[in-house]
């Protein structure tokens, strides 16, 4: 059996590709997926999350979780523009609201993601890696609910956060930015954090090329994801161009691939990592000590600033060309 993971997600092209690698790949058991409200409002990212799901035949569970953040949308003025719908420009580029497959036949689980959480980790072995690559707002709950499910998590390798580069505002990056509040109580749990910023993630973009490699597959997971991909890219290519022509970044996939083989992150730091929840101009934004200015903090994280893109290729085209039959 491969490692026990289970996946928090705000499907989503790159969520939906991270599914797929998560439930296709050999050296991981996916115990269920966790949908969350961020790319889209919760309805749509939970039939996002069970569409996938379903179209590659994996028995995994999808559990419903939480809608709005912890606080973050209290203060109308915080967060004014939730929940992301497509009239918002960059969400209609890069994002879809419902991805490209089938409606969900298939029905979430019975409980609360947030419960079940809490419920999976406390009867586990200590050995589960949780892998939010959406708002981290299920992941603080759960926390908050049983604090002792921290001792029973091996690691949480989570795609958010920005090293001085913002996707969102010019200090913060998605899912850290939609609730700061889950981010910060995830960084201070004590739990083994590995953090997959947009820093690695750029670092690690796929070309228009590589699409028709990918697509070339010939299965369903291969060719679904040539398609997302192109999506992002085009939408990348209005919304915030890369140096590179033909290309974007496919996060969240990269933080499944990290949990698989480390190997595709570089220039991983051993760090102090802090969470901005203030609500100020830099609310959202993620501090990684990099330069060791606080001496005095324990180093609570480990961030990836680079990534090897060529492994990350080879490792979506070896997981996308296999089938669950
Ligand atoms: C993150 O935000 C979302 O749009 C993506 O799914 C990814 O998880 C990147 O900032
Ligand atoms: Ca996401």
């Amino acid at each position: 059996m491969g490692k026990k993971v289970i996946l928090d997600v705000d499907t989503g092209t790159d969520d939906a590709i991270a599914l797929m690698l998560a439930a296709l790949s050999p050296d991981l058991e996916l115990l269920g997926a966790c949908s969350v409200g961020g790319n889209r409002a919760l309805s749509y990212t939970t039939e996002n999350t069970l569409r996938v799901l379903e179209y590659i035949n994996s028995p995994a569970t999808t559990y419903r979780g939480c809608e709005w953040p912890m606080v973050a949308s209290l203060p109308k003025w915080r967060r004014p523009m939730l929940p992301f719908t497509s009239e918002h420009e960059e969400a209609k580029n890069v994002h879809t609201d419902y991805v490209p497959m089938p409606q969900a036949t298939r029905k979430v689980g019975d409980k609360h993601a947030v419960t079940w959480l809490v419920d999976t980790l406390m009867a586990s072995d200590g050995d589960v890696t949780i892998i939010p690559v959406g708002p981290q707002t299920n992941i603080g709950m759960a926390l908050r609910m049983e604090p002792r499910i921290a001792e029973k998590i091996e690691q949480i390798v989570f795609m958010g956060g920005a090293h001085a580069v913002g996707n969102t505002t010019p200090t913060s990056e998605f899912n850290i930015w939609m609730d700061p509040e889950a981010a910060k109580i995830v960084a201070d749990s004590g739990v083994k954090i590995v953090a997959v910023p947009v820093n690695a993630t750029h670092a690690a973009y796929v070309t228009m090329d590589e699409c028709d490699e990918i697509e070339a597959l010939g299965t369903p997971a291969a060719i679904k994801a040539a398609e997302m991909i192109r999506q992002r890219i085009r939408g990348y290519m209005e919304w915030q161009p890369l140096d590179v022509p033909f290309a974007a970044p496919v996060h969240d996939p990269l933080a499944v691939c990290a949990v698989i083989n480390p190997d595709v992150l570089k220039d991983v730091r051993h760090v102090f990592y802090d969470v901005d929840f203030s609500g100020g101009a830099s609310d959202g934004q993620t501090i990684f000590d990099v330069c060791e200015r606080y001496k005095h903090e324990a180093k609570n994280a480990y961030v990836a600033l680079d990534a090897d893109r060529e492994l990350f290729v080879k490792m979506l085209k070896e997981i996308l060309a296999l089938e669950i039959k």
